[in-house]
C-alpha cells in the first residue's frame, strides 16, 4: 500500500497563491495610531523593503516564485506528504490521516519558507542586515540560514526564558553566523528600561518584537524581518498547501477536514489558504480547522478588534483576534504559539466562517505528540503537536460516528531540539497553566 506521496523537484510551486483577493469581503487595512487612517505603503518602507511592501498589499492572485528563490527550496522542497496508518491503527479509527510533512527543512520546519524569500527579496533591495525576533528559535534559526545563504547579518532579539532554557537553537543561529541577544536586552532602550523596571523579566514575543523594530529604526542600513502574521509571510507559506493539492491527488483522496497549529498563523495559512480558495468557489465544502494553546487562545477566547502587533505599540494597528497586546502569555512549552494576536487573514477568515478554531491544554498535547511518535517515529514540535491533539479528536469522533473521514493537517516541524519538554512531560511533571 503506498503511504507516501512525493513531488519532484520540478513540481515546487512557481507561484505563490495569495487568497486576498478572493476574500468575500475586503480585508480591513492596518491603521495609523495616531491618524487611525490606513497606513499608506510608504509608512512601512522604514522596516521592510519595497519589495515586500507590495506583496503585503498585492492585489494578485498569483505571486511568482523567483529562480533564486526556487533554487534554495530545492534543498527541502516539495516537502514529503505521508498518510499515518500507523497512527490510524493506534488510534482505531476509520479515518484516512495525512501530513504534510514540514519538518524535513534544513532548519527543521516550515519558517524557512518566508525567510528565504524575506531575504531574497532584501538582498536585492540593497538592504544589508535584517533585525528580527523568536521565540524558542525556529523563526530565528530560519532567519539566520536565509541571511547566511544571501550574505546578510542577521540580529536576533530571542525571548529570553527561551534563550536560557532552549541552547541548541541559540547555537543552531550561532553556527548559522547570527548574533543573538536575549530579550528584553540592553541593546535598545526599551530593552533596557524593561530591565530596570524588573532584572528578571523573562521576556516574550511582543517585548521582543518592539526590541527588533527599535534595532532597525536606529541603524539606517538595517530592515525588519518577521517570521509570521503579515500578509506576505502568510503568502510566501502557501507552497504547503500548493503541493498538498497535487500529493492528495496523488493519494487519490480529498481531505474532508484539514488541520494546522496557529500561533502568528503562518503555517497554517500556507496549508489552508490554497483549500479556502477551494471552499470559496463552492468545490469542496471541508472543515478548516486553526488549533491553539489553551494557554495562549487568541482565536477561541480573543476579541477581534483594532490592537498593536507588539508590547511598545510601535506597529500599525491591527485588524485581529487579539488577547491585547499586553497580555503576557504563561511559559508554555510551544514557545512558537504564545502571542498575543493573530494574522489579520487567518482572523479574517475566521470572521467570515471560513474556518473553525479549537484550543488544547499542554499536557493533551503532548500526549498526542508522543503517541504520532511512537507510531510514527517523528517526534513532532510542541507547536505541531497541537495540530495533532485535534487530529486525535478528529479520529475519535469518525471512530464513534464510524465514518471514513479524511483528515490532512500540517507537521510544521520536528521537536528534536525540544526533547527536555518530552522529558517533562513523560516524566510526570508538564502541568496545563
Ligand atoms: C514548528 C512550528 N510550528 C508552528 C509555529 C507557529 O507559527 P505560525 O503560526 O506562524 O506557523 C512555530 C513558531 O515558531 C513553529 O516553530
Amino acid at each position: 500500500m503506498q503511504t507516501r506521496f512525493d513531488l519532484t523537484q520540478a513540481d515546487i510551486p512557481t507561484q505563490w497563491y495569495n487568497l486576498l483577493p478572493d476574500f468575500p469581503e475586503p480585508l480591513p487595512p492596518p491603521l495609523h495610531p495616531g491618524t487611525k487612517q490606513p497606513v499608506p505603503p510608504e509608512a512601512l518602507l522604514r522596516l521592510f523593503p519595497e519589495n515586500l511592501v507590495q506583496q503585503e498589499m498585492c492585489p494578485d492572485r498569483h505571486v511568482e516564485i523567483p529562480g533564486e528563490v526556487r533554487d534554495i527550496y530545492a534543498l527541502w522542497r516539495p516537502t514529503p506528504l505521508l498518510r499515518a496508518v500507523r497512527f490510524e491503527k493506534a488510534l482505531q479509527t476509520p479515518a484516512h490521516i495525512y501530513y504534510k510533512y514540514e519538518g524535513a527543512s534544513p532548519a527543521g520546519s516550515h519558517k524557512v519558507n518566508t525567510s528565504v524569500p524575506q531575504a531574497y527579496f532584501n538582498k536585492i533591495a540593497g538592504t544589508k542586515r535584517l533585525a528580527t525576533e523568536t521565540g524558542a528559535g525556529q523563526w530565528g534559526s530560519s532567519l539566520a540560514l536565509a541571511c547566511q545563504l544571501f550574505g546578510l547579518e542577521c540580529n536576533v532579539y530571542m525571548v529570553k526564558v527561551s534563550y536560557q532554557q532552549k541552547p541548541y537553537r541559540r547555537m543552531l543561529m550561532h553556527t548559522w553566523g547570527a548574533t543573538v541577544h536575549p530579550s528584553p536586552s540592553d541593546q535598545t532602550e526599551y530593552g533596557r528600561n524593561l530591565l530596570a523596571q524588573d532584572p528578571h523579566c523573562q521576556g516574550s514575543l511582543g517585548i521582543a518584537i518592539s526590541e527588533a523594530i527599535e534595532d532597525t529604526i536606529h541603524h539606517s542600513d538595517t530592515k525588519y524581518s518577521l517570521g509570521s502574521v503579515l500578509n506576505h509571510v502568510c503568502l510566501h507559506q502557501t507552497v504547503i498547501g500548493l503541493e498538498s493539492i497535487r500529493q492528495m491527488e496523488m493519494a487519490g483522496e480529498e481531505p474532508d477536514v484539514i488541520i494546522g497549529c496557529c500561533g502568528g498563523g503562518s503555517n497554517f495559512a500556507g496549508l489552508a489558504f490554497p483549500f479556502i480558495r477551494r471552499k470559496i468557489a463552492g468545490k469542496k465544502n471541508c472543515r478548516i480547522v486553526g488549533v491553539e494553546p489553551a494557554a495562549c487562545p487568541t482565536l477561541t477566547r480573543g476579541e477581534l478588534r483594532y490592537d498593536f502587533g507588539d508590547t511598545a505599540e510601535s506597529t500599525p494597528l491591527l485588524m485581529m483576534y487579539t488577547l491585547g497586546h499586553k497580555f503576557m502569555p504563561p511559559s508554555i512549552h510551544a514557545g512558537g504559539l504564545r502571542y498575543h494576536g493573530m494574522s489579520p487573514m487567518v482572523s479574517h477568515a475566521l470572521k467570515l466562517g471560513l474556518m473553525d478554531a479549537e484550543a488544547y491544554h499542554q499536557t493533551t498535547v503532548f500526549e498526542a505528540g508522543t503517541l504520532f511518535a511512537r507510531s510514527e517515529g517523528i517526534v513532532p514540535a510542541p507547536e505541531s503537536a497541537h495540530a495533532i491533539a485535534a487530529v486525535v479528536e478528529e479520529a475519535r469522533r469518525a471512530r464513534e460516528s464510524d465514518r471514513k473521514r479524511v483528515i490532512l493537517f500540517n507537521l510544521s516541524g520536528h521537536g528534536l531540539l525540544d526533547l527536555s519538554a518530552y522529558e517533562t512531560y513523560l516524566s510526570g511533571k508538564l502541568a496545563d497553566v
